[in-house]
């Protein structure tokens, strides 16, 4: 579904025509269809109504506990909802799937530290049934992709930061995911690096088409990478806002967040997130 397409269904259903609704679901990833959670008779999430298309970039954001990591969860079948359908590819979710790859804050527990940054992505490869003789060359690429290249004998313990989060990335991408779930990926970085994690997931994900769901407490790095940007309202874990974020692509790190649309954005989502903490 286009970003507008998915909105407009949202917003105001009645106007969309039959042919126009039914391009919507087709296009349509992953959906949350009237989602609820409860934990012991404690809601998180109410009434969740979203619909993420087909290479779609969604970032969510709102304030501490208000549920983005279960949400995350749910989509991804690491969770299943109380009430209310996961619908992913037109399927209903039941569980994790191989096609769908997790980036966690935490990449230091994220990555095996007796495996080498090459021994980190083999993992994906080995689990996916790729063939010993292809896995070096598979490898070698994917650790060229991420900015990698001359680190594959490294243990993770030898690394920066930033170049475990960039190997957690590309032991992702090994799985050839149609859809990357990230969870704070860049939280715990310096901003540099951030900001250039953030250009590099933008270039693999428009060259391989990849849906990505964000979870970020960053307001600018949510407006910088999405599509659209829903904030969360918290107890209970509900939308409370829905930006549609039409800057061009590529985005640039200076010229977009400068842009006058940039900075009524982050106003609004700015003075949507103050109020939802209030
Ligand atoms: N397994 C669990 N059992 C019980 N309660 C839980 C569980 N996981 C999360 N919660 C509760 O659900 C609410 C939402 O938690 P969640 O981790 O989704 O928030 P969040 O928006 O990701 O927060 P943060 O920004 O701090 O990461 C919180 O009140 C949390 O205490
Ligand atoms: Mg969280």
């Amino acid at each position: 579904m286009t970003t507008d397409a998915a909105t407009e269904m949202k917003a105001a259903p009645s106007r969309m025509s039959g042919e126009k609704r039914m391009k919507a679901a087709r296009d349509s990833l992953i959906e949350f269809a009237g989602v609820s959670l409860a934990f012991a008779g404690k809601t998180v999430l109410e009434s969740i109504d979203l619909s993420i298309a087909r290479s779609e970039i969604v970032c969510i954001v709102g304030p501490s506990g208000c549920g983005k990591t279960t949400a995350l969860r749910v989509a991804t079948g690491l969770l299943a909802p109380t009430s209310g359908v996961v619908a992913f590819n037109g399927a209903p979710l039941r569980g994790p799937r191989r096609d769908v790859a997790i980036v966690f804050q935490d990449y230091g527990k994220a990555l095996l530290p007796w495996r080498t940054a090459a021994g980190n992505v083999s993992l994906a490869l080995e689990a996916a049934g790729i063939p010993r003789a292809e896995r070096a060359q598979r490898i070698a690429a994917l650790l060229t992709k991420v900015g990698l290249p001359h680190h594959a004998d490294k243990y993770p313990s030898q690394m920066s930061g930033g170049m475990q989060q960039r190997l957690q990335i590309a032991r992702c991408l090994a799985q050839e995911p149609i859809a990357l779930m990230m969870d704070e990926p860049f939280g715990a970085l310096d901003a540099m690096t951030r900001q250039e994690l953030q250009d590099e997931l933008l270039k693999l994900v428009a060259a391989s088409g990849a849906t990505v769901f964000f979870v970020t407490h960053d307001l600018e790095e949510a407006i910088y990478l999405g599509d659209r940007v829903i904030g969360l309202l918290p107890h209970p874990g509900r939308i409370g806002v829905e930006l549609t974020i039409d800057l061009p692509r590529p985005r640039d790190q200076v010229a977009t967040r400068e842009a006058p649309e940039f900075l009524r954005l982050r106003r609004e989502l700015y003075d949507f997130i103050k109020g939802a903490e209030r």
